[in-house]
């Protein structure tokens, strides 16, 4: 039989993952179908249960229900809780299960291009849903130090008190964004900044080797300042496979290669 899969979210139709789902699919030998589901904003609950009495498989959660799809479900893996935020939603013996895979989607495209996690020193620029999304799995990788700039330091300073207890085998920083400086291996921009369009501006005083965007698909002036100091950088695309990849490993058992769908 087919088996239904779908991503809910509001807006829904730039969504990719049907496409990358499809891929998978192909690849695997699975029969299935991925479509799009758009929820009314207030209509989130109804239109899960709907798609799961519809026997349908699994379902992905985009923006913005993913903090009510980690708020409604029953079982919740370790990085699902620390990220207080699912992607991954899929129904056992009555039971709506959650998981959040965005954070390894971000280390298996690190991994991917080969920039290496193992005792290295991170900094990411944003302190919202995105960055705690992605803290534990960095972590996990064995990153050895993370520091948080932000805007706002408040919140950067709020989410490393909260996680360091769970995240001990990794030292926790924060550092205000107008106050960029130090020497990472890799940085990343968590922040929305390039979604709106807006400038980050990189300081001499801040050195690193590789930068990751999480955004994908947009012009980013963040990314342009790593091309301009000819340093190794890239897009969200990566992240985005690999956080379909996380789930489509959830649901069907089968893990894919992230490089064969570059
Ligand atoms: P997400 O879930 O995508 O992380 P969010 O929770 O709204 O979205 O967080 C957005 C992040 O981008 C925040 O860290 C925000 O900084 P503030 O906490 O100071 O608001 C950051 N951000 C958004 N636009 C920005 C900009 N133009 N410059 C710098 N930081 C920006």
């Amino acid at each position: 039989m087919t088996k239904k899969f779908a991503v809910i979210g509001n807006p829904i139709e730039h969504s990719k993952s049907p496409q990358l789902h499809h891929a998978f699919a192909k690849h695997a030998n699975i029969d299935l179908i991925y479509q799009k589901r758009l929820a009314p904003l207030d209509g989130f609950t109804h239109s899960i249960q709907e798609f799961f009495e519809q026997d349908g498989c699994g379902l992905n959660v985009t923006v913005p229900f993913k903090e009510q799809a980690y708020a409604q479900c029953d079982e919740l893996s370790e990085r699902a809780k620390i990220a207080k935020a699912v992607n991954t939603l899929w129904k056992k013996d009555g039971k709506l299960y959650g998981d959040n895979t965005d954070g390894q989607g971000l280390v298996n495209a690190l991994q991917a291009l080969d920039w290496t996690l193992q005792h290295s020193k991170i900094l990411i620029i944003g302190a919202g849903g995105a960055t705690r999304g992605v803290m534990y799995p960095l972590a996990q990788a064995g990153v050895a130090h993370i520091t948080i700039a932000n805007r706002t330091i408040e919140k950067a300073n709020t989410l490393i008190h909260e996680l360091q207890p769970a995240l001990s085998h990794t030292t926790l920083s924060t550092m205000p964004l107008n106050a960029l400086s130090g020497n990472f291996d890799i940085i990343i921009n968590a922040t929305s900044a390039s979604l709106s369009g807006d400038a980050l501006d990189l300081p001499d005083d801040l050195q690193f080797k590789y930068a990751y965007e999480m955004a994908y698909g947009k012009p980013s002036h963040f990314l342009q300042q790593a091309q301009q100091r000819n340093l190794p950088n890239s897009d969200g695309y990566g992240m985005l496979v690999g956080q379909a990849i996380e789930s489509f490993y959830i649901w069907n058992g089968i893990k894919l290669n992230l490089q064969d769908f570059l």
